[in-house]
């Protein structure tokens, strides 16, 4: 007999790696938790087996690494990594992101390559000026933003003055979706809206080194109400009618478009409420997303192959002198030594051994998929922003460039190294970590380069880099100016705009002038005046 129904579709090996995937980046004010957090989804995720090992492996790493040490004295994370991890089926992978304000290219860029974000609050301090700014570019992006609370171990604000000042502060709606149950002041466990489950902790002798011991029940189930006691059960039961009452319905629509947040209370610290947040966050976020690209959408279904490149780091290992281009998988199955079209150049490349990342731990890797982050071995060919295509011509849009705000002389200790400073500027710049210009247009080995930064903190980290790197010592002078406009038009009319009091004629590593300011004023004063000249804010 045959059956009326219709064939159900087989299921690819593709569609079925895009449903397990999750790729997203926590985004935070420094101290909110962020370290603390990723090392416990770590541990959630069987990745480490007892928490603290992160933080101990990156002191040992201090120990062994010169390059590390940087980050270490200044206390600051200075690079992203990508660290990959599977729970309950889902294969996760976490963009790390430098909390420091000054590496704040790096950290939209790596923005870009994510599905959705956790958005980290101190209990105590909410919305801060660094998740704020972030923020904003993951709301551009509309991709969805998660909330989670933290350090409910310690008294806090009140949870419904947090979410109500989410709310007014940065123009999103939240919905609870975890919310805390205090006894006697002391938080002690969180009610899941969507699964109608109360998760009570017990304490536990390992300061967090492990993962929380959990009772879970109904709202209804004697005995965790005995364990509650009354007067937390029907703060409870309150607190909830209220949230339904009032509050914004859950809306997974409106999640997926940025417009609602899910909010999460916690404690990563001591591991309360965190897998409540992990199994919520691993079914409510988005799998792999389509993205944008010069021949029209390209869905992560699609059978070929793309990725494109957001960061390039040198020198991650210093034994060994390579570079790294991260690429993120957008369409299609990536094999090793798969042989791909490189958009930019119209070049084919052979991608072999690529790997992927645990921290700073590689592993090679023989295929990826949609989602997943790539590291492949460069030899100086890929830029951030490049597309790599198994078919086809089509580009990824969307990476975002920032004008430099800071701007030094690069000053030689040592005339005789000058082809190893040029090498280490190049190596910088590709990286995406520095801009370098000249006084002159046609004259590239002027005799002391200008190096352009978004923040002020790159200055020190690539004095450091030259030095232990390329073996150069520099010193480097910065200037007051910090505007700087590139303009098109006549040459003789961009020299007479310069040649006036505080601005500098540049040329950037293309031969485009460009025209440091040296204060809004002058810059604004100039744009009035000079209608036969264009000022863009980035190279041509
Ligand atoms: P960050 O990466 O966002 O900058 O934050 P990080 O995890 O380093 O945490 C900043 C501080 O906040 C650390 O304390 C950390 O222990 C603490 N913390 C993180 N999560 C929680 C939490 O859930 N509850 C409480 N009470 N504290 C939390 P520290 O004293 O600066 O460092 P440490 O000596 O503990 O390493």
């Amino acid at each position: 007999m045959h059956s009326q129904l219709e064939p159900i579709p087989p299921v690819t090996e593709l569609e079925t790696a895009i449903r397990r995937r999750r790729t997203f980046a926590i985004i935070s004010h420094p101290d909110a938790g962020k370290t603390t957090l990723t090392e416990k989804l770590l541990l959630y995720g069987g990745a480490i087996h007892l928490a603290g090992s992160v933080k101990a492996r990156r002191a040992q790493r201090h120990a062994t690494s010169d390059w590390m040490k940087l980050e270490q004295e200044r206390g600051i994370s200075v690079t992203s990594s990508v660290m990959q991890f599977e729970y309950e089926g889902y294969h996760i992978n976490l963009l790390d992101t430098p909390g420091h304000e000054d590496f704040s290219e790096d950290t939209y860029r790596t923005l870009v390559a994510a599905d959705s974000a956790v958005m980290l609050l101190d209990n105590r301090r909410g919305v801060e000026e660094r998740t704020r700014q972030l923020f904003e570019v993951c709301k551009k992006r509309r991709i969805p933003i998660f909330t989670f609370v933290n350090k409910c171990d310690r008294a806090g604000e009140d949870p419904l003055k947090l979410v109500s000042d989410v709310e007014s502060d940065l123009g999103i709606a939240c919905h609870p979706v975890t919310w805390p149950i205090f006894r006697d002041g002391t938080f002690v466990g969180v009610y899941d809206r969507r699964q109608s489950l109360i998760h009570l902790f017990s304490r536990d002798e390992e300061h967090g080194a492990r993962m929380a011991e959990v009772r879970v029940g109904s709202l209804e189930n004697g005995e965790l109400r005995e364990l509650l006691g009354v007067e937390a059960h029907a703060q409870l039961v309150h607190d909830i009618a209220l949230l339904d009452a009032a509050g914004h319905p859950f809306d997974h629509v409106a999640l997926l478009a940025g417009e609602l947040s899910p909010v999460f209370f916690g404690s990563a610290l001591t591991n309360f409420g965190l897998e409540p947040f992990l199994r919520e966050f691993l079914e409510l976020a988005p799998p792999p997303s389509p993205r944008e690209s010069s021949a029209g959408v390209v869905q992560p279904t699609d059978s070929a192959f793309t990725g494109f490149v957001f960061k390039i780091q040198a020198n991650m290992d210093p034994k060994h002198r390579d570079r790294i281009a991260f690429v993120r998988v957008c369409s299609g199955r990536f094999e090793a030594g798969m042989q791909v079209n490189h958009v930019r150049t119209g070049k084919s490349l052979r991608l072999a051994a690529p790997q992927q990342f645990m921290a700073r731990e590689r592993t090679a890797i023989s295929e990826a998929w949609p989602g997943d982050v790539i590291g492949v071995m460069d030899r100086g060919t890929l830029r951030i922003g490049d597309t790599l295509s198994a078919n086809g011509e089509l580009e990824f849009h969307g990476i975002p460039r920032f004008p430099p705000e800071h701007f030094a002389r690069v000053v030689i200790k040592d005339p005789m190294r000058r082809k190893q400073l040029d090498s280490g500027l190049r190596q910088l710049t590709e990286e995406g970590a520095a801009q370098v210009f000249f006084t002159s247009g046609t004259d590239t080995t002027s005799p002391t380069p200008i190096v352009g930064a978004v923040g002020l903190l790159q200055f020190d980290v690539m004095n450091f880099r030259l030095e232990t790197e390329y073996g150069v010592a520099c010193r480097f002078e910065p200037f007051t100016a910090r505007y700087p406009r590139w303009v098109l038009g006549p040459m003789e009319d961009i020299e007479r705009v310069a040649s006036g009091p505080g601005s500098t004629l540049l040329f950037d590593s293309k031969q485009n002038p460009l025209i440091l300011f040296q204060d809004a004023w002058s810059l604004r004063w100039v744009q009035e005046r000079e209608t036969r000249l264009k000022f863009l804010e980035n190279a041509p």
